[in-house]
């Protein structure tokens, strides 16, 4: 298992695609920690180095290539959407998680919470990152899958890699929220309720 306080995940690189960790054997609270503190500090990071690479991108070949304008303004709203959803996670669905982690442990009760259900805040969790999914799949088409033209500066091709690495950080990211930590959390929500 990693190191969550001395990770090295949080830095723009690639790791979190080449995982092996076996997630099926994490519990909620373990899991929702390596959430925030790889994928969603990954996010945060790549967002401003992303944007910033891209203005400068945009100020040397934007009157040649017009894709690069749309591509800006895309991964504007991109960056805006997911954090605002990383927001949403972080102050209300994996709070409530945890707190249902803690129950089963020290084998106390939790209220139902206003939102009635554990399933209501991931199944629009599962939305939007659904809409996260069709908003890269445009940029990727919009990019040739992210392949530089032949007259790319390095900051261009730099641009292009790391914009290959947000989607497939978000790829593995989804997965673990979609596959992994909602269904265990639904599971563990109807124990702890049940009690
Ligand atoms: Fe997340
Ligand atoms: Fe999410």
């Amino acid at each position: 298992m990693p190191n969550l306080i001395n990770s090295s995940a949080v830095e723009i690189t690639n790791e979190n695609v080449l995982s092996t960790h076996n997630y099926n054997n994490w519990n909620c609270d373990y899991l929702t920690d390596y959430i925030i503190q790889t994928h969603h500090e990954y996010v945060k990071n790549a967002i401003l180095q992303i944007k910033a690479l891209t203005s400068e991108v945009v100020d040397s070949y934007g009157a040649t290539h017009s894709e690069l304008a749309i591509i800006q303004s895309l991964f504007k709203q991109i960056s805006n959407e997911m954090l605002l959803h990383l927001k949403k996670e972080e102050l209300v669905l994996f709070p409530y998680i945890k707190k249902l982690n803690q129950a089963k442990s020290d084998l106390t009760h939790v209220d139902r919470p206003g939102f009635g259900s554990v399933k209501v805040p991931a199944r629009v969790m599962e939305t939007e990152h659904e809409t996260a999914g069709i908003m890269m799949q445009r940029l990727s088409k919009l990019s040739s899958n992210y392949t530089p033209p032949r007259d790319a500066s390095d900051t261009f091709r730099v641009l292009y890699e790391k914009l290959k690495e947000f989607d497939d950080d978000l790829h593995v990211h989804v997965h673990l929220e979609n596959d992994i930590l909602h269904p265990k959390a639904i599971a563990l929500e109807e124990l702890i309720l049940a009690s």
